[in-house]
């Protein structure tokens, strides 16, 4: 009879395999990737969550002249959050600094890099591939600066152009999902990008009926589970039309059937940010878990799962732009 507690190496492979995924050229031990956020602004909560099993972290959005408005606020909604935040207020140094921390002890730290030009957003991609990061998400898409995003497939090239001159590092351009998001993607990928995320979080707004305001004061980012359907359906029209660059596929995701639906419209890796507002590392613990169990029971693998509802779809494509 087999020992109850030694760990058996063969079952320990397999599973190791099962969840194994490839993005960015980084190796993830888990498809689960944590999203650019408030939580991830942190070294503490980055190293916990790496331990916990995150195949990796994206850092909150590092940018060299943060815009301070001093309306930077969270508001929950029975199907999400809203929220008026941007980017992180530390330094490009102390960032460097962190980073190089990573580096040193071999981390999968995807640095999430913005700025306001894009010959800055090139100088700022130089400055983190030197601090030794590995891979960098480029957090275009925040549409909580003043005047909204306004994102153009022209604006998305310049962006990326300009990091691609810059890095040979490999690098996702972070989209919002909503109008020409097709065109936005082949905009970054003609101009270089490695991958796409999809999505950041979109435009929303919710009313207090009892004083008629608009909470948090206006139309701003909106996240959690009410944007799963969208970003699902976009992933798959991508897919559906030729796109072949990874995904990293973000939004709603809050148990491990939202990883598995990601993985299935052909993401190759899923990014969770808001469920993480709620016990941290309870939730992130129940999705990694939940998604090995998953993946377990149906004796299947991640690279297995990419991609495999993309032939079976009857609905048409056409109202994707
Ligand atoms: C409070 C908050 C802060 C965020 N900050 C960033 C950020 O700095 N950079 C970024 O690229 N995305 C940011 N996001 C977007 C998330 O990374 C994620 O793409 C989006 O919320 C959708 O995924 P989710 O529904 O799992 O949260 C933020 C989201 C929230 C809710």
């Amino acid at each position: 009879m087999t020992d109850p507690t030694t760990p058996d190496p063969e079952a320990a492979d397999t599973a190791t395999a099962r969840t194994a995924a490839s993005v960015l050229g980084l190796a993830l031990t888990s498809p689960i990737v944590v999203g650019s956020g408030l939580l991830t602004d942190q070294e503490r909560n980055i190293r916990r969550l790496l331990t916990a099993g995150a195949g990796a972290v994206v850092t909150k959005t590092i940018h060299p002249t943060p815009p301070r408005s001093g309306n930077e606020r969270l508001s929950r909604l029975p199907t999400g959050m809203l929220n008026s935040t941007m980017y992180s207020h530390r330094s490009v140094e102390e960032w460097c600094r962190m980073l190089r921390g990573f580096a040193r002890d071999g981390l999968p730290v995807i640095a999430s890099v913005h700025a306001d030009t894009p010959d800055e957003l090139g100088a700022l991609a130089e400055r983190v591939t030197d601090a030794g990061c590995r891979a960098l998400e480029l957090g275009i898409s925040c549409l909580n600066e003043e005047g909204g995003l306004g994102d153009t497939p022209q604006r998305v090239a310049a962006y990326t152009s300009a990091v691609r001159a810059r890095t040979s590092l490999p690098f996702s351009v972070k989209l919002a999902a909503g109008e020409g998001t097709r065109e936005r993607a082949v905009a970054a990928v003609d101009a270089g990008a490695d991958a796409i995320t999809l999505s950041d979080t979109i435009a929303g707004l919710a009313v207090d009926v009892d004083t008629g305001k608009i909470e948090l004061g206006g139309v701003y980012g909106y996240s959690g589970p009410g944007i799963k359907p969208l970003v699902l359906a976009e992933i798959y029209a991508l897919r559906q039309e030729g796109m072949t660059v990874p995904i990293l596929g973000s939004g709603g995701v809050q148990e491990a059937r939202d990883v598995i639906e990601y993985l299935s419209v052909g993401a190759d890796a899923v990014q969770v940010y808001t469920a993480l507002h709620k016990n941290m590392h309870e939730s992130f613990d129940a999705i990694r878990r939940g998604t090995e169990a998953w993946l377990s029971a149906h004796r299947t693998s991640v690279e297995e799962l990419v991609g495999r509802s993309l032939e079976q779809g009857e609905g048409t494509c056409a109202s994707v732009r």
